[in-house]
């Protein structure tokens, strides 16, 4: 069992990427049996796909392999680095386009979301950026990949380049890309914004209402829920009650994440009540849960130094371990070197 997924260093880690992503990395790491191997990364060579600051793009990626140590990411058991220290990552990209396909690219929901109606004035990363994605997962020959939803269609791409890669250059019983497998979690894979419970809770929102991040502290939490929008029904008793309320099976969703709680005991107990006596229970559990790992990232990112060394050894890692696929794949394509 190989585990591989990356965030990206941008702004703050949310509870989306928390309870949709980060939480299953963790849980898959402790599972882990003997033989495994967790490899999660900063994806900062994504990061230059959009407009950004180089100055903060350095800090930001310190804060983000700190954040993901509060959470639980142990840097002795699971290979934590940035994909800038392993050049093979943009490396086997290259050799990637060449099987990529344009209309394979030009379905992608995000690239269709972030270009909007300005595609010619995109940059050719923003469009290529899928075949990155490719790249970061098929170079360690990952099995399992633990993502949201939003990029479930990304690893489905991966798949097929992949799979067009093996049938186009190598023999049937020795492929040289395993086919990875995308893991959603079933009961936070889609986290909605606070303020529109039609759009997702994202880092590029510009309203910080519209999101908990993981360093908000309790009031910051307190506040947004108490504003979250909600409809003026009371909660419904059942399940079914909550369909074609967009805001309403959100903030459920969160709290049996949260808790760990089904969401037919929460309605059975909160059902007929308006989101007043059910927000600060909400709110309650998120500063219960959030408040531990806020505390060790505000430690952990004081200490420059030891984050340096954790992803310089991560990556020494992650350049040995992916070394064997790159050069199977220069070999298929039939490229020379010495
Ligand atoms: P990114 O940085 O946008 O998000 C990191 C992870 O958080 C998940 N996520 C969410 N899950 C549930 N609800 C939400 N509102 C929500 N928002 C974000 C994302 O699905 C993701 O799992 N392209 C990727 C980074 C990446 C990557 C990879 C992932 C680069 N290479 C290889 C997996 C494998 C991205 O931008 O995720």
């Amino acid at each position: 069992m190989r585990v591989v997924s990356g965030i990206q260093p941008t702004g703050n880690l949310h509870l989306g990427n928390y309870l949709g992503a980060i939480r299953n990395w963790v849980r898959m790491q402790d599972a882990m049996p003997d033989g495994g191997q967790c490899l999660f990364f900063l994806a900062d060579l994504h990061a230059i796909s959009q407009p950004h600051n180089p100055a903060e793009l350095g800090a930001a990626t310190l804060e983000m392999a700190a954040a993901l140590v509060a959470c639980g990411i142990d840097p002795d058991r699971s290979i934590l680095f940035n994909q800038a220290q392993v050049p093979a990552h943009a490396e086997l990209q290259w050799l990637l386009n060449g099987t990529a396909r344009m209309g394979w690219l030009n379905r992608m929901t995000q690239w269709k979301d972030k270009a909007g109606k300005n595609r010619e004035g995109q940059s050719v990363a923003l469009f290529t950026y899928p075949v990155l994605q490719a790249a970061d997962v098929l170079l360690y020959q990952a099995t399992h990949v633990p993502v949201g939803e939003d990029q479930k269609q990304h690893l489905e791409l991966a798949r097929d380049i992949a799979q067009k890669f093996n049938n186009d250059f190598a023999s049937e019983d020795a492929p040289v890309f395993t086919l990875p497998e995308p893991i959603v979690p079933p009961e936070a894979a889609r986290i909605m914004s606070l303020r529109d419970g039609s759009a997702k809770m994202s880092k590029s929102d510009p309203s910080d209402m519209s999101r908990i991040n993981l360093i908000d502290d309790a009031d910051a939490i307190m506040q947004k829920v108490r504003k979250a929008k909600t409809d003026p029904e009371p909660l419904p008793s059942e399940a079914a009650g909550l369909e074609g309320r967009p805001e309403a099976p959100n903030l459920v969703t969160i709290y049996s994440a949260l808790t760990a709680e089904p969401v037919d005991a929460i309605l059975a107990r909160f059902g007929g009540q308006g989101f007043g006596a059910f927000k600060p229970a909400l709110g309650e559990a998120l500063v219960e849960t959030l408040a531990p790992i806020a505390a060790r990232f505000r430690e952990l990112k004081q200490d420059r130094e030891a984050l340096d060394a954790i992803l310089a050894r991560g990556a020494a890692r992650a350049r040995e371990m992916g070394g064997p696929t790159l050069t199977a794949t220069y070999r298929a394509l039939g490229l020379v070197r010495g």
